[in-house]
C-alpha cells in the first residue's frame, strides 16, 4: 500500500488544478495501487519465452531473421510436442527460486497463441499434436503454488494479413495491401478479454510490439487507451505495461526498461534514456544472450552476476525480470535450473534484504548498492576491497552489523555521513551490513 499509494494521490492532488490532459484522465483504482505495491515488493520474477520457436532453437525472431514465409514456418505447428511439460515443476522451480512472478509470451510476434483461443486455430490446442491448453495448466499452477502471474502479449504480428505491416515482419509473405486495423484490434481485444477472463486473477499484461511503428511517417494509432481501459475493466488488479522504451502512457501502470536498469542507456533503444516515472519499475534482461530458446547459447550469466543484478535493480527501486528460453520439449534448460536453484539458495539466506523494500538512501555507487525496508538500511557491498566506507547518510544510525555473522559494525560520525568500519575486508557476492537508522 505504502508507496504507490501515497504518489497516487499525492499525484491527483497535484494534477486537480491543471487542464485535463490525457494523463489525468486515468485514476487507478485502489485494487490497482494494491497490486501495484505487491508487484513491486515482489522485486523478483521470471519471464518465460516459449513457442514454436523453440523448436528451431534460435531464439524468438527467428522466422523474421531467417527470412522465412508465414506459410512455410506456421507447419512447424504440426510438430510441436513438449512432451515434458509439466507446470508443477516449472512454477516449483521458479517459486524455489525467490521469485515472486512470472510473466510468460501468450503470443509472440511470429502470431502463435499458447492457450485454447477461440480468435484463431493457430494455436497449441487446436494446431499442434499436443492439444493441451499450456496457459491453462500453468495458471492453475501458479494459483495452487501462490505465484503471480504476468502474460507477455505481441501488439504486432508477422503472420496475420489484417496487423497493418510495419519496419519488421516484411520478409514473411504477407499481401500487406488486406491490412485492416479495425479487425485486428478486434482479435486483439477479444484475445485479451479471453486471458483476463478464463485464466485466473492476472498480475499484469506486458506488451511489447510497440516499436514496430515507431518509424511511420505519420503516427501511428494503437489506440492503447482503449485497450487499456478493457484491461483494467476486467480486472481493475491487473497491471498495464509496454515495452515501447519511451516514459509511460496514460493507463500503464508500470514502466518497463529492457535490458537496462532504469535510467541507463547501454541497450540503445532510443536516443537518451527513458525518463524514470514514480510507477513501479522492471528492468528485463536475459539469463543467457536471447529470449527464445537458441541452442548454441551458453553463455549464462553466473550465480554472482545475477545476484549482483538483482542487487543492483533493488537499489534503484525496480524488480528484476530474468528471462529463461524453455526447450522445445518443454523442460527448462539444466543450466537454467540449476541457476534458479542457487538463486534459491541465496534468497533463502538474503531475500528479505531485497523483497518489500525500496531504493536506499544512496542511490547506486561502483561498490555496490542501499535497499531499504522501514527502519533497516541494508548496505550491499559488491564490490569493495577496503574494510572502511564512507556513506552520505544524513540520518542517524542506531545499531549497525554485518547480516550474515551479526558481527557489529562500528560507525563513525562525519561531517557529511558516516564511515562505518567492518569487522574485515568485504568478501563474497553481496557483503551486505545492515544499519538501523532514525
Ligand atoms: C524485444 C524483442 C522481443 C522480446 C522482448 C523482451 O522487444 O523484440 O523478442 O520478447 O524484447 O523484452
Amino acid at each position: 500500500m505504502k508507496k504507490f499509494f501515497l504518489s497516487a494521490l499525492l499525484l491527483s492532488g497535484l494534477m486537480a488544478p491543471l487542464a485535463v490532459s490525457a494523463v489525468d484522465t486515468y485514476t487507478p483504482t485502489e485494487e490497482n495501487l494494491q497490486s501495484r505495491q505487491d508487484f513491486a515488493d515482489r522485486r523478483f520474477g521470471i519471464f518465460l519465452h516459449w513457442g514454436l520457436y523453440s523448436m528451431f532453437a534460435q531464439g524468438e525472431w527467428f522466422m523474421q531473421n531467417a527470412g522465412i514465409s508465414y506459410e512455410e514456418y506456421s507447419k512447424s505447428a504440426s510438430a510441436f510436442y513438449p512432451a515434458n511439460y509439466n507446470a508443477h515443476d516449472w512454477v516449483a522451480a521458479i517459486k524455489a527460486s525467490g521469485a515472486g512472478y512470472i510473466t510468460i509470451t501468450t503470443r509472440h510476434h511470429d502470431g502463435f497463441s499458447l492457450w485454447d483461443t477461440k480468435q484463431s486455430d493457430y494455436n497449441i490446442v487446436k494446431a499442434t499434436p499436443f492439444h493441451r491448453d499450456v496457459l491453462k495448466e500453468l495458471s492453475e499452477e501458479c494459483q495452487k503454488q501462490g505465484i503471480r502471474l504476468h502474460f507477455y502479449y505481441s501488439h504486432l504480428d508477422w503472420g496475420r494479413e489484417d496487423y497493418p505491416v510495419g519496419r519488421t515482419g516484411r520478409e514473411c509473405g504477407k499481401d500487406a495491401s488486406k491490412a485492416d486495423w479495425k479487425h485486428y484490434y478486434k482479435f486483439m481485444n477479444n484475445q485479451l478479454t479471453e486471458l483476463l477472463t478464463n485464466y485466473g486473477p492476472i498480475g499484469a499484461i506486458w506488451f511489447d510490439g510497440w516499436w514496430d511503428h515507431d518509424s511511420d511517417p505519420t503516427p501511428f494509432n494503437w489506440e492503447l487507451p482503449e485497450q487499456y481501459e478493457l484491461i483494467h475493466k476486467l480486472q481493475p488488479a491487473c497491471l498495464v505495461g509496454n515495452n515501447h522504451h519511451m516514459a509511460p502512457n496514460p493507463g500503464e501502470d508500470i514502466q518497463i526498461f529492457e535490458r537496462d536498469l532504469p535510467g541507463e542507456n547501454t541497450a540503445g533503444f532510443v536516443d537518451k534514456a527513458a525518463e524514470v516515472s514514480r510507477l513501479p519499475l522492471e528492468t528485463c534482461t536475459t539469463m543467457n544472450g536471447m529470449w527464445g530458446y537458441k541452442i548454441v547459447d551458453q553463455n549464462y550469466k553466473s550465480l554472482d552476476e545475477l545476484v549482483r543484478l538483482l542487487v543492483n535493480t533493488a537499489g534503484k527501486g525496480a524488480n528484476l525480470l530474468m528471462n529463461i528460453g524453455p526447450q522445445p520439449n518443454g523442460e527448462l534448460p539444466a543450466t537454467a535450473l540449476s541457476r534458479l536453484h542457487d538463486m534459491g539458495q541465496w534468497m533463502d539466506a538474503h531475500g528479505e534484504t531485497i523483497k518489500g523494500t525500496e531504493a536506499g538512501d544512496i542511490p547506486v555507487q561502483s561498490w555496490g548498492a542501499t535497499t531499504r525496508k522501514g527502519n533497516r538500511l541494508f548496505v550491499h557491498i559488491l564490490d569493495y576491497k577496503n574494510n572502511e566506507l564512507y556513506l552520505p547518510l544524513t540520518c542517524k544510525v542506531t545499531k549497525a552489523f554485518v547480516y550474515d555473522t551479526k558481527a557489529p559494525v562500528k560507525v563513525t560520525k562525519t561531517q557529511n555521513g558516516v564511515v562505518i568500519t567492518l569487522p574485515e575486508v568485504p568478501s563474497g557476492t553481496d557483503y551486505i551490513v545492515e544499519l538501523q537508522t532514525k
